[in-house]
């Protein structure tokens, strides 16, 4: 096929976890912009995943709200489902949604640990592990991408970078990283690209607190070599190039978009 760079995704049949906001809405607008069939999934705002969808759909394009838990294997079973029923096909899954619940590593209760795990890790294996069976089961269409199917698994920052207060997020993204490498090493082979984004601090409700004024904006900016907070546009326009045939031979990385967040910051002045 001919890639149009004015609508790299065209043809694609994308499915974006958590995206009734944050980076998931990002995402799934500009997927719906550059050219894919949507489906925004959402867990328990279906007022914000519908807004997506008339705005991808105002502007032309193709989208679809689907509801489920991704920590519910029959949820999230039901779900591709009806995404197939709609669509036909899958070309691309963004496995994004996450959530955090932090807490002093003494305080935190059983249920604070599984639920990040729970939906972070087991809810990316369940959506991933759905979007593989799909991927097999279907004819490779050459017309709309090289590759059989594409998995993004969002990451963070703390994937590698170790975080107190957050023990719970912090190991659910490193198993995120180890398991989006293995997966990638595993059906490579049958033409399935899968890597992972790594966002650093992001203008999103999952760390508003970390923004919201002006003192705590300049507080966080101090990690920030690049010294200025993420937009979600900023990972978006990452997502649609690693769903891309520009990205085609890309397989198994992690992509950091960060600012510079990975770099050590601290050592500018120090060390
Ligand atoms: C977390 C944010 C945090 C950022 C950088 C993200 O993965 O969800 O709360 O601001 O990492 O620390």
């Amino acid at each position: 096929m001919t890639f149009d760079p004015r609508l790299p995704l065209r043809g694609q049949k994308a499915l974006v976890t958590g995206a009734s906001s944050g980076i998931g809405a990002a995402i799934a607008s500009a997927f719906g912009a550059a050219g894919a069939a949507v489906g925004v999934n959402y867990r328990s705002h279906p007022e914000e995943a519908g807004r997506i969808v008339e705005a991808i759909r105002g502007a032309g394009g193709e989208a679809m709200a689907l509801k489920a838990d991704v920590s519910r294997e029959d949820e999230v079973r039901t779900m591709f489902d009806a995404f197939g029923d709609a669509f036909g096909r899958l070309d691309v899954l963004v496995a994004n949604s996450g959530v955090q619940r932090d807490a002093a590593f003494a305080e935190m209760t059983l249920d604070q640990w599984r639920r990040v795990i729970d939906v972070n890790l087991t809810g990316q294996f369940l959506c991933a592990r759905e979007a593989v069976r799909r991927f097999l089961a279907q004819a490779p269409d050459p017309s709309v991408s090289r590759a059989t199917g594409k998995i993004i698994c969002m990451s963070s920052v703390h994937e590698v970078i170790p975080w107190a207060g957050h023990v719970n997020y912090a190991a659910s993204k490193g198993g995120v990283m180890l398991m989006m490498k293995s997966l990638a090493q595993e059906v490579a082979q049958a033409g399935i690209r899968v890597n992972g984004i790594a966002p650093g601090a992001i203008r999103t409700p999952i760390n508003r607190e970390a923004w919201e004024t002006p003192e705590a904006e300049r507080k966080l900016l101090e990690l920030i070599p690049y010294a200025r907070v993420g937009e979600p546009e900023d990972i978006a326009r990452a997502a649609v190039w690693l769903a891309s045939d520009a990205s085609d031979y890309v397989v198994g990385t992690t992509l950091f978009v960060d600012g510079g967040m990975t770099l050590y910051p601290g050592f500018r002045e120090n060390g």
